[in-house]
């Protein structure tokens, strides 16, 4: 099986180029299942249930978010919209499964791609982020009781200490651990000892004549003065951030994962 995931993507700059360019990268990397962060989608802040199903529309399997999953209000009532069927869209967004459990929407998808049967698990880091529970005990916990091989792990968070340290600690347990969040790309892509696909961070999908998606001069003024500023998205220079990950089926083991970045610029 192979599998396209995309990175948090960032306003309307992100959702064109997904537009754009999705379909070839479907093609050229003969992928089976597209996963992809949403959480920035409303102009770079949270995601609405009408960009949600934009976003599936195009072929996107499961999206998966972070801390800005609560940006948009309306997202509350979404999540309660999903009443069991496994392929609602509702269903199909997720939000960190480590969040306080009474908390609206699920953590975890299980669902199957023609006969092969996968699970996402969206998870957010503790260090330099809001507080919720443990993702490596919580990751356990979902573990045991998982029916699928194949098993992809957006880790969203900060500290890359952390996110390596779940990706050993998943070691063998799981097919990919992807981290998500910084929108910086990192190039340490590898498959780890014992089968798992592993990257730091997949980097945005978004524009990149910015700072992480907003407005330079914005988020420049803000750290020379200090003051409250309402930030806006960037619009230049857009890219995709995605990585590929190839992975045996039937063991859940990943044979290779590979960085792809294309925007205007090629
Ligand atoms: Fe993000
Ligand atoms: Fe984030």
């Amino acid at each position: 099986m192979r599998i396209l995931f995309i990175g948090d993507i960032f306003g309307r700059p992100g959702r064109n180029i997904v537009k754009d360019r999705l379909p070839s990268l479907v093609k050229a990397h003969s992928i089976d299942l597209i996963i992809a962060n949403g959480e920035n989608s409303a102009a770079g802040f949270g995601i609405t249930p009408q960009l949600a199903e934009e976003l599936f529309e195009l072929g996107i399997d499961v999206l998966t978010s972070g801390n800005h999953i609560w940006d948009k209000r309306e997202i509350i009532d979404f999540f309660q919209m999903a009443d069991g069927n496994p392929n609602s869209p509702s269903r199909r967004l997720l939000r960190p499964a480590n969040y306080a459990p009474d908390l609206p929407g699920y953590g975890v998808y299980e669902g199957r791609k023609g006969e092969i049967g996968y699970a996402v698990i969206n998870l957010q880091g503790r260090v330099f982020m809001p507080s919720n529970d443990d993702p490596f005990r919580k990751t356990d916990q979902l573990l045991k009781d998982m029916q699928s091989k194949v098993i992809l792990v957006d880790i969203h968070a900060e500290a890359t200490s952390e996110k390596i340290s779940l990706g050993w600690y998943l070691d063998g347990k799981v097919t990919a651990v992807v981290g998500t969040h910084t929108h910086v790309p990192t190039a340490d892509e590898r498959v780890l000892p014992n089968g798992t696909a592993y990257i730091t961070d997949v980097g945005m999908t978004g524009p990149f004549d910015g700072v992480i998606g907003v407005k330079k001069e914005l988020v420049v003024g803000k750290f020379l003065n200090n003051m409250p500023v309402r930030f806006e998205a960037a619009s230049g220079d857009v890219r995709l951030c995605a990585v590929v990950i190839d992975c045996d089926e039937k063991t859940g083991r990943a044979r290779s994962i590979e960085r792809v970045m294309v925007g205007e610029r090629g």
